[in-house]
């Protein structure tokens, strides 16, 4: 992406502050065990506003009517350094490079901040995730605070920068629905290659590999999660990570797993059978939850509020249950009595972006928030039938989700997943290919 693109955000940012300074660090990096780190991630919320993917990195933005300012802290140059881990911009060329006004080293942080935060009415921070950032602010104010007598004056105000990012990032610029289609696409590979690959005796480790392998030759950075391949029964279990069972005949593989590309995520669940044919429960089971799905994305539009989507599954799936037999009762109450959640217990989405589960309300004002263009969302409804008393032996043990993700369009969605193949006849055509 365009540096420009970072800088317009940041000053996006500057003009609904008003006023202050908002400072916004980075992500850790996390020791796993011993010398070995976990990969780095980067913070999703600097990372919108940056572009800059090192770590031990600080954005301070001054907000200054009209005028705002960019300060970068970040690592020095270090030639010993990047020798064992490689290279790293310095404060100089990484103003250059990502556009910011200013740049220092991380290490002066602490010495500058009172300064930068001296004489300004308020600061934009996110306090509570992590107590010794929230003590190092405190000492920041606290410091300007002490210099009242020379007639330095400190904010007065703490507000949280994540809600003003929080509803930047709900609506995609065009830069984003660029790399989130690319995710998308990758992502669509892998699941067909995923299909292809599963036949009765492979191991859900090897089609988590094949997933893999196709996002990283696609130039994917990472997973945007952990990959859930599970086969049989293990579909039930709606975070299923282990992925260390075999395929087995006459079975359901349940495949969700989505490629993390630039920062962004996709999300993409696909249940097929491991011999390539549905049998009859499974695709009656299958149909219920595609017809669901179908109607969730006829909500998908501008005007239309969020839950409607849900609501709408809902109703398919709690008549479909009736209907085979797996509940009694009228489509009604078993919504009223929640009784359908026996089978379906999560909701049928959430926002896609940086983060999987992305930033952003679902309500505003007590009311369900209404979709307008821009906005990226998962339609991913399911059926998860454990066996258990009273559960027809014809459909226990099958589980299925089918997860797409819908770009809100000026006259409905586009859904940027469409080519993972979906519909029965499209994956038994493949799996026969
Ligand atoms: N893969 C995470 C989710 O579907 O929400
Ligand atoms: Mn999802
Ligand atoms: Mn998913």
């Amino acid at each position: 992406m365009d540096a420009s693109v970072y800088a317009a955000r940041r000053a996006r940012l500057a003009r609904e502050m008003h006023h202050g300074v908002a400072v916004i660090p980075t992500a850790p990096e996390r020791t796993r065990n011993r010398d070995a780190q976990y990969p780095y991630r980067f913070d999703s919320y600097f990372y919108y506003l940056t572009g800059f993917r090192e770590p031990d990195a600080v954005l301070v933005l001054v907000a200054d009517e009209g005028k705002p300012k960019s300060v970068l802290f970040c690592r020095e140059k270090d030639p010993e350094r990047e020798i064992w881990d490689g290279f790293r911009f310095g404060p100089e060329a990484a103003r250059e490079t990502f556009g910011f006004d200013d740049a220092h080293a991380a290490a002066r942080l602490d010495e500058r901040m009172p300064e930068l935060l001296s004489n300004q009415p308020a600061l934009f921070c996110h306090l509570g995730a992590d107590a010794a950032w929230d003590t190092r602010v405190m000492r920041w104010v606290n410091d300007v605070r002490g210099r009242a007598r020379a007639g330095v004056s400190a904010p007065q105000t703490i507000s949280d920068v994540h809600a003003y990012l929080d509803e930047m990032r709900l609506v995609k610029d065009a830069a984003e629905i660029d790399v989130m289609r690319r995710a998308a696409q990758i992502s669509t590979g892998a699941h067909r290659r995923a299909m292809s690959a599963a036949k009765p005796g492979v191991g859900e480790f090897e089609i988590e590999a094949e997933l893999m392998h196709e996002f990283r030759r696609h130039g994917a950075q990472a997973p945007a999660y952990t990959s859930i391949v599970a086969s049989g029964d293990h579909a039930c279990v709606l975070h299923y990570v282990e992925n260390a069972d075999v395929l087995r005949d006459g079975e359901l593989v349940l495949i969700d797993a989505g490629c993390e590309l630039d920062g962004y995520a996709s999300d993409i669940t696909r249940t097929f059978p491991v011999n390539g044919r549905f049998s009859t429960p499974q695709r009656e089971l299958y149909e219920l939850v595609l017809a669901a799905q179908r109607a969730a994305i006829a909500e998908v539009k501008p005007g239309a509020h969020w839950n409607q989507g849900h609501d709408a599954a809902v109703k398919v799936l709690a008549q479909g249950f009736i209907d085979l037999g797996l509940l009694e009762g009228s489509v009604s109450e078993v919504i009223e009595s929640e009784a359908y959640k026996k089978f379906y217990m999560h909701r049928t989405g959430h926002w896609l972006g940086l983060d999987v589960h992305d930033a952003g309300d679902y309500k505003r004002d007590g009311e369900w928030r209404e979709l307008v263009p821009g906005m990226v969302l998962t339609v991913e409804p399911g059926c998860y039938v454990r066996p258990g008393p009273g559960v027809p032996e014809r459909y226990a043990g099958i589980g299925i989700r089918i997860e797409d993700d819908a770009l809100v369009t000026d006259s409905g969605c586009e859904i940027i997943t469409a080519a993972a193949p979906k519909s029965v006849a499209e994956i038994e055509a493949l799996m026969r290919g």
